[in-house]
């Protein structure tokens, strides 16, 4: 197993690219089932998440190629329609097939996705509107079967902003027939570019991006290429990663408007941030103020960077509050920070993190993708040795982040163990 070696705390300098989003990716995969036709995305990092995206593809049919970093995806040939508990149990957004397959196929085999790291994130949105969209959905021996001869448009109300929900929704209404209205839509910038992607395949979608998303459906549609938005999360860990080691480092093919929650609180911390066409500067000098976070939807502060904010708090001059509001168990990173010297407590939904001048190097495990990330940015601050273990967990959405930290300055290496 591979781990995380992060000796002494550094001053990151330099500048640094980030890929396309995993989250863009995941839900644009599963849309090319939508079509017979071959698609192509291009600019696809290799990351554990969207290896598994491939598998769930591949293992009801679907043809997929890699050349470089382009994946060509083709779904002429659909004669499975069963996504397994194993494939399913590795990755929760193997979910996001079931919308296409009900559209283009009428028919789904797929394992619950079962309780997850941080919250037991239940599925009931995404049935909801399939069931109300015609589909007639049984559970039973920890699976879900859905059919439906032709699905039909319909207004779909959302209890929560749910991404995942809104993406299958969305993909399913595509090919439904009539208009569907989904209300109380998440609007993450992943959820527009999904819409630009379906648009080029013929898709007739408006309003992505605000709370209401009209779908009419169509009777067919066709491949297209398509490259996903640069991953924010990725971009704004770099950010506040620069941040806290008092660094100066240009974040590179950014959208900066994407960035805009964690752009806000770094400059209340007192960084300075500024913007540029496709690029963010984040530089700072000597320790950051302490700062309140409570996570939302989007355009709210992203939940996937709640952690890493986190350690920016741990080391903030006074007392900082994160409240995380979209999962419910989503402070595992706590134990591995306090491990580490972080003072936190935790109220309920709330933690109050009194703020350290530094931390010190130990032994941790990421618990999730975002609590490795908060983790390895702990450990550019940490006086002596950081070993993070489990780091699998951060191959899901990181590609070579230590060779990334590495080129910044930091003394930061992956071993075996
Ligand atoms: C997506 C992102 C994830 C991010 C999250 C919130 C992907 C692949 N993953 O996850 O990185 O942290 O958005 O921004 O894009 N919920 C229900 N019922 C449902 C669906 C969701 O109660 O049917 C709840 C969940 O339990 C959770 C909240 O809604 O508490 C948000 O979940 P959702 O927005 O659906 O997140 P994901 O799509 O799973």
């Amino acid at each position: 197993m591979a781990k995380l070696v992060i000796e002494d705390r550094c001053v990151l300098k330099g500048d640094v690219k980030v890929h396309s989003a995993k989250n863009s990716i995941l839900p644009v995969i599963a849309a090319s089932l939508l079509t017979p036709d071959t698609c192509v995305l291009e600019e696809v990092p290799y990351l554990y998440d969207v290896d598994i995206m491939e598998e769930v593809v591949k293992s009801i049919g679907a043809k997929v190629g890699r050349t470089n970093s382009s994946l060509t995806i083709n779904a002429e040939n659909i004669n499975s329609f069963e996504a397994t508990y194993e494939l399913v149990r590795k990755m929760r957004a193997s979910f996001l097939i079931m919308g296409p397959m009900l559209a283009r196929v009428g028919k789904v085999k797929i394992s619950l996705p079962g309780g997850c790291a941080i919250g037991t994130r239940p599925i009931d949105l995404h049935l909801k509107g399939f069931s109300l969209m015609g589909a007639n959905i049984t559970l039973g021996h920890g699976y879900i079967e859905a059919y439906a001869e032709k699905l039909k448009g319909e207004t779909i109300y959302l209890d929560f902003p749910s991404v995942g929900a809104t993406e299958n929704l969305m993909m399913a209404a595509c090919l439904a027939e009539g208009t569907t209205i989904i209300e109380n839509a998440a609007e993450e910038p992943e959820i527009v570019d999904l819409a630009s992607f379906l648009s080029k395949m013929g898709s007739v979608i408006k309003g992505a991006g605000t709370d209401t998303i009209r779908i009419e459906g169509v009777r067919e549609l066709k491949g297209t290429n398509h490259t996903a938005i640069p991953d924010r999360i990725e971009a704004g860990t770099y950010m506040v990663a620069a941040a806290i080691t008092g660094g100066d480092v240009i974040v590179e093919g950014v959208v900066p408007e994407h960035l805009k929650p964690v752009t806000a609180k770094l400059k209340e911390m007192g960084a300075e941030v500024q913007e540029y066409e496709r690029a963010v500067r984040v530089r700072a000098l000597g320790r950051l103020n302490s700062v309140d976070i409570k996570t939302m939807p989007y355009p709210g502060f992203p939940t996937d960077m709640q952690a890493q904010m986190m350690t920016a708090m741990c080391l903030a001059k006074g007392t900082s509050i994160a409240t995380e509001t979209v999962f419910e168990n989503r402070f595992m990173h706590i134990n591995e920070l306090k491990l580490m010297g972080a003072n936190i407590k935790v109220d309920g939904r709330s933690a109050i993190i009194e703020g350290c001048e530094r931390l010190s190097g130990a032994k941790v495990r990421a618990t999730d993708l975002r609590a490795g990330a908060a983790l390895a940015i702990a450990g550019l601050c940490a006086e002596g040795r950081t070993e993070i273990h489990d780091i699998y967990h951060l191959d899901r959405g990181y590609i070579k982040i230590e060779e990334k930290l590495k080129k910044l300055g930091a003394n930061i290496i992956r071993t075996e163990e």
